[in-house]
């Protein structure tokens, strides 16, 4: 087993166990991906990654952070998504779409204007989340019950989307402090309700939408959930690792496949505690004591390193983001560095 060995997750076989770990873009219009997602997703799987993700992508309007991230909502999203999916799939990898909802974290400027609230005049909207509790200088309205039910139809109609548009896998983003993660963190979910207070309430929106979600689309499809699997907050009401095992227990209950332990979202997380494989141990307690798959996420940058979580079974996948970015033909490189044979697209197989 290495990091090239192929990963089979209900009927969807991998081909390595590289992954194009989900980045946002902003450069969407309408939430239409465009040439520079075809290129962006594209380019890395002729650069030999098994698995390439979207970046979140909004379940409705009001899940979008900004203005220029990508969305699943409508036909015209959908198709622009298949031109994609189908480029990805001549290069014979495979493809998923992360599927989000920003929640207390949306309407807001694009990064180049610093991601200050977006102001109504300029197309801004009010921000909904678990609890009116302030986020980055903004108090979000707190979701009703009946809205709560609405959203999770939201992430069923956009999961059927992406299976219409050909996607071979769905990963729920619920981390990073997007809706998902500000419901189940006590740190922002203040509810008294079914989905506030116990910890089986404030997972309950989660869990809900991950049974729905997996009864809509085909047996064979996994379904993936990224969580953050602490807040790297020392305060009573975060989130900790211990609670990341229960809710990966109930989510592979649920029929999750894969979970990603990423971590943060609700405060700058301090530099000593960002170092290559920060994260490699959440992946490899919720994968010993659950028994469900991992990814293993974070400052993962060489081809050795990536090759010994696989080896020392710390992940069944590594998702890398940044230096995916530097490198967009990491695994080929990797393949060459750890002397292993890949398939090299033969266009440019001259040059390899
Ligand atoms: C430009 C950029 C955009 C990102 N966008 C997303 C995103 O859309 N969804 C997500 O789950 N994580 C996102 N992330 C986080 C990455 O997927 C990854 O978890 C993080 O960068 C750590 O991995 P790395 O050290 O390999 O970069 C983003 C990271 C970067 C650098």
């Amino acid at each position: 087993m290495n990091l090239f060995s192929p990963l089979t997750l209900r009927q969807l076989t991998l081909k390595n166990r590289i992954v194009v770990s989900p980045m946002q873009q902003y450069s969407a219009k309408n939430g239409i991906p465009g040439n520079w997602h075809l290129v962006h997703l594209g380019g890395r799987a002729v650069g030999g990654a098994g698995l390439i993700m979207t970046e979140c992508t909004a379940v409705s309007p009001e899940g979008l952070a900004t203005l220029s991230d990508v969305g699943i909502w409508n036909d015209e999203q959908k198709d622009a998504w298949k031109n994609i999916v189908d480029f990805v799939h001549e290069q014979d990898a495979k493809i998923g779409m992360q599927l989000w909802h920003s929640g207390g974290k949306g309407s807001l400027k694009h990064p180049n204007e610093k991601m200050k609230p977006l102001p109504k005049e300029e197309g801004g909207w009010t921000v909904k989340s678990s609890s009116p509790t302030e986020m980055n200088g903004v108090i979000p309205e707190e979701l009703t019950v009946d809205e709560i039910q609405e959203l999770k139809v939201k992430f069923v109609e956009a999961s059927h989307r992406a299976v219409e548009a050909g996607f071979d896998t769905i990963e729920l983003h619920a981390g990073h402090g997007y809706l998902f993660h500000q419901f189940y963190s006590a740190v922002i979910n203040k509810r008294n309700d079914e989905y506030g207070g116990s910890l089986q309430n404030r997972i309950r929106f989660l869990v809900e939408t991950v049974g729905e979600v997996r009864r809509s689309i085909p047996d064979g499809m996994p379904l993936l959930v990224r969580i953050s699997a602490v807040d790297y907050l020392e305060t009573p009401d975060a989130w900790t690792l211990d609670d990341s095992i229960i809710l990966a227990k109930i989510l592979r209950e649920n029929g999750v496949d894969l979970i990603t332990a990423s971590g943060g979202g609700f405060a700058n997380v301090s530099k000593d505690r960002v170092f290559p494989n920060y994260q490699v141990p959440f992946s490899s307690t919720i994968r010993q004591q659950t028994g469900i798959a991992t990814g293993a996420v974070g400052m993962i940058t060489e081809a050795v390193q990536a090759n010994d979580i696989i080896v020392n079974d710390e992940a069944d996948l590594i998702f890398i983001a940044r230096e995916h970015l530097r490198d967009p033909y990491f695994a080929l490189h990797s393949a060459k560095e750890l002397e292993l044979e890949v398939e090299i697209p033969w266009q440019y197989k001259r040059a390899f």
